[in-house]
């Protein structure tokens, strides 16, 4: 793994998969039941292990991602947030500046704590050969949860704070790159290898505002990064970003990047992985649907992007309805070396 982000060329590639530890997992399911809460569930560390740890152990993956989740930033900075069966994230939503005063940094280390006792424990447990992979949320996908109060259809109460009163918007968007320089900060000491940054609503900006609330907070959070951590490897994932792509990769300061299902692997050959490595982008649909149809495009990716610095990964997150047996065919496929064309 750390070759490929490093931009070396392997026979076969690296993998782990967005969402890899969840509800398509019958052991996670039994130990969910354990817990009231899933945020609870994050802020145990010795059930977070166990968790990060069981696709690992079933499908030996390269890579283990902490078991956490990016609204966690948001609880840790007071935010009130819950999450309901069925429903998703549900917050107290944050509109201004009143609301904004309650949010604090001064608790907000103390309050992630468990999380980087998590990343502790599991790098401990991991074999050498298995990375591990520390996240947050980018400051604008968790700032759309934290203004929205939970999951949006149309992102129009955040846009149009963000449009209307940048400013404003920019004090919260401000917190959050401090937050995540603490919460990024803290995962790499306690032992991530890794970082990787989900935008997962990148894509619903238009230009200049894709460059202001998501390049430029990406850029600050790397510069601080890398200050005390120059060498470990962050992948940005600007989900939906289109063309914006190479304008992130080029100007961000990521060291690799994430493409989503919709980026054509041919296109992003030339395009993207001259500028650097790159991590994607099976449709997690087609890990679903597996059989040829998940084949053949396994093999136009690998095929793609096989002789650069790459990383296998679905181009977003597994579905619950997934069949396990999918991920064991995905993975016996991607350790079969490539047939010539
Ligand atoms: O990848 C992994 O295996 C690590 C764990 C992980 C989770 N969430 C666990 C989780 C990671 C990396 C995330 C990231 C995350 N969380 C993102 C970015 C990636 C993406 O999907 O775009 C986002 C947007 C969230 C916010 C979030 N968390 C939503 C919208 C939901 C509800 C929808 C859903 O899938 O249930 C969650 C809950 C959540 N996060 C679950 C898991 C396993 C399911 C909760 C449960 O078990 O009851």
């Amino acid at each position: 793994m750390l070759r490929a982000l490093a931009g070396e060329a392997l026979p076969l590639p690296p993998v782990w998969l967005m969402r890899q530890a969840g509800r398509y997992l019958p052991e996670y399911r039994e130990l969910r039941q354990r817990v009231p809460g899933f945020l609870d569930l994050c802020f145990t560390p010795e059930l977070a292990t166990e968790v990060t740890l069981q696709p690992v152990q079933r499908f030996g993956m390269d890579a283990a991602i902490l078991f956490s989740d990016i609204l966690v930033v948001a609880h840790g900075l007071g935010q009130e947030v819950q999450f309901r069966e069925g429903e998703g994230p549900v917050l107290e939503p944050i509109r201004g500046a009143a609301e904004l005063r309650r949010l604090s940094l001064d608790a907000f280390p103390g309050r992630v704590a468990p999380v980087f006792e998590t990343v502790g424990r599991v790098a401990a447990l991991l074999p050498g050969t298995t990375a591990l992979i520390g996240f947050a949320g980018a400051p604008w996908t968790v700032a759309s949860y934290m203004v929205e109060g939970g999951t949006s259809r149309d992102f129009a109460t955040v846009k149009a704070w963000a449009f209307a009163d940048p400013d404003g918007f920019g004090e919260l968007i401000d917190r959050l790159v401090e937050a995540t320089v603490i919460y990024l900060s803290g995962q790499i000491a306690a032992g991530a290898e890794v970082v990787q940054l989900f935008d997962s609503w990148s894509g619903v900006l238009p230009e200049p505002a894709f460059r202001r609330w998501v390049i430029a907070p990406t850029q600050r959070i790397l510069r601080a990064l890398r200050e005390n951590h120059p060498k470990v490897p962050v992948i940005g994932f600007p989900r939906g970003a289109g063309l914006m792509y190479r304008a992130y990769f080029s100007e961000s300061g990521v060291s690799a990047l994430g493409l989503d299902s919709t980026v054509p692997p041919g296109i992003a050959r030339k395009t993207l992985q001259s500028i650097g490595p790159v991590q994607g982008n099976l449709d997690p649909l087609m890990l679903l649907a597996g059989g040829a149809a998940m084949a053949d495009s396994v093999m136009a990716i690998r095929r793609a992007l096989g002789e650069g610095g790459f990383v296998f990964n679905l181009g977003h997150g597994i579905v619950p309805e997934t069949p396990v047996e999918h991920v064991s065919e995905l993975m016996s496929l991607l350790r079969q070396p490539l047939e010539p064309a």
